[in-house]
Formats: C-alpha cells, sequence, structure tokens
C-alpha cells in the first residue's frame, strides 16, 4: 500500500491490536459525540482520484476550488442477479457509458447531476453509493491509515453526523464493530485536523459511511440515499410477504413490457408488481415521492437535486392509461393495493378486484406476471404446490406470456410446463427462479429434480 508520508497510527486511545483481540462481536459503535485525543501528528491533505481503483494515493481533489465539475465513482449495490437490468438502466436510461456490473453492484462515473439523477430514477438499484476509496487493509493500522488518507472534508462539513457500518469477508480484519470504531476514529482524525476542532456533535445532516473489507482490501464508501431505494414512499403498508419492489420493476423489466399490452397478476398482495408495471408505463420516476440524504448535503447544489426533480416531472405522462389488473384471494390484500395505487399517483390506470387465481379466464391475449405463495411465509409447500398445478391448469391454453417467480425448485413440475427460460434472482436472501413462458403453444410436461436448474437457461 501506498501511503501518504504524513499519515500516521492512530494515537487516540484506541490500540488497533487491542481493538483487534476484544471480542466485541455484534454491538455497533457510537457513531455520535466522538472525541479525537491527540491529532498533532494526523495527516495533511492527501486525496484520493475518485478513480483511482488500486491503492491509496495522493491524487486530485473531488472538487477542486471554483469547479463545478466533479468527477464520482459511484456503486450501486443490486440484488444478485439485478445487475445486467441496473447496468441497462444506467446505460440507457442514465446515457453512461462507463458501466461495470460486477456481483451484486453496478460501478459508473460522474457528477452530482448522474447522482441526483440515479437516487430519483433508477428502479432496480439498491441505493447510490459514493466510493471514495480502495486500499489494501491487513491489518488496523492500514485501516486506519487508508480511511485517513481520503477526503472527508469535501463531504462530511463541521457539524456533519458520520455513522459507520459496513461487513468484513474473508479477511483478517474479521471484527466488524472494531472496524467501524477504527473507520469512525481515523474519519474523526482528518476532519479533526481540518476543522481544528476534537468534540464532534454530530448535529448535522448524515453522512454514513460504509465500508466493505473483502480478501484483505477496504472499500470505503458514502451512501447518498439514506433509505433504501426499493422505498418508494408508496408502500406504507403490505401484505405478510410482499415483494421488494426492485425486484418487482425488475420482472417487468425483463419482459420488456412497457404498456402496450394488457398486464395481469393475480396473486397481487400488496400491489407491488401492477404498481411498478403501471410507473414504468407512466415513466413516473420512483424517487419522486421521497427524499435522498445527499439532497442535505452541504457540498451539493441544492439547484441539481431541484433540476433534477423537474426533469422526472416533466418525463412523466400521468395521464397515460395501460390495462393494468390486479387481483387477490384476500379481500385485505385487494383494498391495500388499491390504497398503495393511489398513493403511488396510478389509481387511474391499475385495478385490483378480489379473486382467486386459479379461476380467473386467461383466454386474452397479454403479460402475466405472478408472485405466488411459495410455501414459506405463506401456506405450506404441500398447499402452494397444489396451487401451483391449478395454476398450470388454468393457464395451459393462454395465449399470455407468463413470468412466474417462485423459490420452490419443484414449481415447473408443478405447474406443469417446462419454462421457455428461467432466470436465477433473490427475493431478499430467498434464492427464487423466474420461470418465464412467452411461447404461445404449451410445452410438454417438465421433469426436474429437486435441486432445479440455475442461471439463466433457454429450453428449446
Ligand atoms: C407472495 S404474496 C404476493 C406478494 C405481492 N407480490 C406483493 O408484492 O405484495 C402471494 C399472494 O397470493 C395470494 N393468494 C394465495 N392464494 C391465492 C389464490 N388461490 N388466488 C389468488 N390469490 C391468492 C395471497 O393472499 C398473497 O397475497
Amino acid at each position: 500500500m501506498t501511503v501518504c508520508a504524513a499519515c500516521h497510527p492512530c494515537r487516540s486511545g484506541c490500540s488497533p491490536s487491542a481493538l483487534q483481540s476484544a471480542s466485541m462481536q455484534g454491538r455497533k459503535t457510537d457513531a455520535s459525540s466522538l472525541m479525537v485525543n491527540d491529532l498533532t501528528k494526523s495527516g495533511g491533505t492527501d486525496k484520493i482520484g475518485t478513480k483511482d481503483h488500486g491503492s491509496c494515493r495522493a491524487a486530485g481533489a473531488f472538487f477542486e476550488e471554483g469547479d463545478a465539475e466533479m468527477e464520482l465513482t459511484m456503486c450501486c449495490p443490486t440484488l444478485f442477479g439485478l445487475e445486467g437490468v441496473v447496468a441497462d438502466e444506467l446505460r440507457f436510461g442514465g446515457k453512461l457509458t462507463e458501466v461495470r456490473a460486477e456481483n451484486g453492484r453496478v460501478l459508473f462515473e460522474g457528477d452530482e447531476n448522474t447522482l441526483a439523477w440515479a437516487n430519483l430514477n433508477l428502479r432496480c438499484a439498491e441505493r447510490v453509493l459514493i466510493r471514495l476509496g480502495v486500499f489494501p487493509a491487513k491489518s488496523f493500522d492500514a485501516l486506519f491509515e487508508g480511511v485517513r488518507a481520503l477526503p472527508w472534508e469535501q463531504f462530511i462539513p463541521k457539524g456533519g453526523a458520520f455513522p459507520v457500518k459496513g461487513h468484513s469477508l474473508n479477511s483478517a480484519l474479521h471484527s466488524v464493530p472494531d472496524c467501524q470504531k477504527i473507520i469512525k476514529k481515523a474519519v474523526a482524525a482528518r476532519l479533526g485536523q481540518v476543522y481544528q476542532q476534537s468534540w464532534f456533535e454530530e448535529t448535522g445532516a448524515k453522512y454514513q459511511i460504509q465500508f466493505a473489507i473483502m480478501h484483505d482490501t477496504a472499500e470505503l464508501y458514502l451512501d447518498t440515499s439514506g433509505a433504501g431505494l426499493h422505498k418508494r414512499g408508496y408502500r406504507a403498508n403490505s401484505n405478510a410477504a410482499p415483494l421488494r419492489e426492485t425486484l418487482a420493476a425488475a420482472m417487468v423489466k425483463l419482459a420488456r413490457w412497457r404498456g402496450r399490452e394488457p398486464l395481469i397478476d393475480p396473486f397481487c398482495g400488496s400491489g407491488t408488481i401492477a404498481i411498478e408495471a403501471a410507473m414504468i408505463a407512466q415513466r413516473r420516476a420512483p424517487g419522486l415521492l421521497r427524499t435522498f440524504d445527499a439532497e442535505k448535503w452541504s457540498c451539493f447544489d441544492a439547484a441539481v437535486w431541484r433540476q433534477a426533480r423537474e426533469d422526472a416531472i416533466g418525463m412523466t405522462d400521468g395521464s397515460a392509461r395501460f390495462p393494468i389488473v390486479g387481483s387477490d384471494i384476500d379481500p385485505a390484500c385487494v383494498q391495500l393495493s388499491i390504497e398503495n395505487a393511489r398513493k403511488a399517483g396510478v389509481s387511474n390506470t391499475v385495478f385490483f378486484e378480489q379473486g382467486n387465481a386459479v379461476e380467473r379466464d386467461y383466454s386474452v391475449l397479454g403479460v402475466l406476471f405472478a408472485n405466488p405463495p411459495y410455501g414459506e411465509r405463506l401456506l405450506d409447500v404441500q398447499t402452494a404446490e397444489k396451487l401451483y398445478t391449478e395454476l398450470g391448469r388454468a393457464l395451459a391454453k393462454s395465449p399470455m406470456k407468463q413470468y412466474i417467480l417462485s423459490s420452490d425448485p419443484l414449481f415447473e413440475r408443478c405447474f406443469g410446463r417446462k419454462a421457455d427460460k428461467r432466470r436465477k434472482l433473490y427475493n431478499g436472501m430467498l434464492k427464487c427462479e423466474l420461470h418465464m413462458y412467452f411461447k404461445h403453444s404449451p410445452r410438454p410436461s417438465a421433469k426436474i429434480d429437486r435441486n432445479g436448474s440455475a442461471g439463466l437457461t433457454k429450453n428449446s
């Protein structure tokens, strides 16, 4: 690791080696009112270039004085399986060229306009982080030095709150609480030096620091979103097993549904798929109903966020109507969906009704999305599998394209047809498959073993 010459180990009363041995697993570091005892020798003004994907180095600042342009490396964590969908949102929606999809995340470059756009418009990403640096961190000293070398003062003002959270995997520094403490101390040391203060009240806006240590390499981020991006602001209430909004939107995107044909979700629950589809069809930005942490950051121009919101509102065609129907056997779910659609502003185009999915008429053309009970949170496995069989019978002669999400490896056998394609997706921690039927002729019964299948598979 290349460490800035002025950096030195933590002298503020915490011994990295002592922390390493302390058994503090599971405890959260107190993020407020941190005292920095000794900053006399702390590092200078070394900065890490945002495009530095390697070791710690002194390079250009994020913000140059009088320079409105800044280049940031941003990172969107995604649900596993959605990396490509998010990368496409950035490439085609955001018109970005430098987009790199990796396992569970997508990295891209841009300025604060990009950052505001991404928060407001991405439908399938979990949050938008600014990546401040990447460096090797095999010891607490290395972690402290690497963190302190980053230009935190360019983001976090004097009174800013900077809680720290993160995770560590396959690394010497495995104690997350200890890493949190070291990072907190290192940021405080840096800010204390710059602001000439030793006490941080942290009463201002929140600048959530996130870290990830993987294979002894630390990555440091600032979370610009606050609440996860799946929290759109329309679903205050949900049924017992709601689908994450980012995953519901991804199902619609994977099917390339754009409002030109009828859509039905016969297991609508709290209405997530139907509402996300309506928002896609009306080009309604998913973030318009909520705020983001970075909107309160003094380092960013409020006009940028105002403009991004205005642009997003300008893109919306709220009068556009599409035939979208959701139904559920439970009348309480129907009521919930109606309420959520109203909050989302799409009640002019989404209709909900009570009904048994296996008794519906599926003879019309269109697209069906379904997230039936898996036997995990709702129903037991046997009842869920019986439901799949009945649903398969009801849909056997339907001309509809069908996209059905299930975690049951026996889904296709119960449903009675082999999917034309399947895609592995995660509903939270639950591994699922999206079974896609888009070739109209009914296919013969599938023989699938208990292990099911993996990844995107094409049948022919
Ligand atoms: C996994 S939940 C769907 C969650 C939904 N995607 C959401 O985001 O809220 C399954 C739903 O299927 C409904 N359901 C169960 N059996 C049904 C049936 N035979 N017909 C219609 N709905 C049924 C349940 O009431 C439940 O709301």
